[in-house]
């Protein structure tokens, strides 16, 4: 993984995963959210629990700038056909050794992407795969 850089929640539903991350990483978190409610929710449990170094925004995440991220975990935002076009905006922007972080029906979609190179996932918390990018 980049030696600076922030995590991502692609796809933070309501926080859970970004939450947690955010309280076992030291590295800045940024919570993506296309449902503006959801991403609300996020800001609120934050602010509630004291988590500074969590940010949510609500917005498209094929429109947010992922160039500065280390790291990005995915549960399944999307569907599988929208996959290869996620992972050329990744190639495009994010750095060479950026890690993926992946969980549910997404793991097999990476799987198959030739930029990513699978690496050990043991012991990660909230992952059941982790990838990185060539
Ligand atoms: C399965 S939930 C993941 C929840 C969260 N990551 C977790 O593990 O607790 C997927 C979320 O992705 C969001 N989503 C789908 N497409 C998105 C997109 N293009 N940009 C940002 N969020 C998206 C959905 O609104 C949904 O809340």
């Amino acid at each position: 993984m980049p030696l600076e850089g922030f995590v991502a929640d692609v796809g933070a539903g309501e926080g859970a995963a970004a939450l947690g991350i955010a309280l076992l990483c030291e590295r800045p978190v940024l919570a993506i959210e296309l449902i503006a409610e959801r991403a609300a929710r996020i800001s609120a449990s934050a602010e509630r629990f004291g988590i500074e170094s969590l940010e949510a925004v609500a917005g498209d995440a094929f429109d947010t700038d992922l160039s500065g991220a280390a790291g990005l975990y995915m549960n399944s935002p999307f569907f599988s056909k929208e996959v290869p076009a996620f992972m050329d905006k990744l190639a495009r922007e994010c750095r060479p050794g950026t890690r993926l972080f992946a969980v549910n029906a997404i793991v097999s979609d990476l799987a198959r992407d030739p930029r990513l190179r699978p690496v050990p996932a043991e012991g990660l918390r909230y992952c059941t795969a982790a990838f990185e990018l060539a």
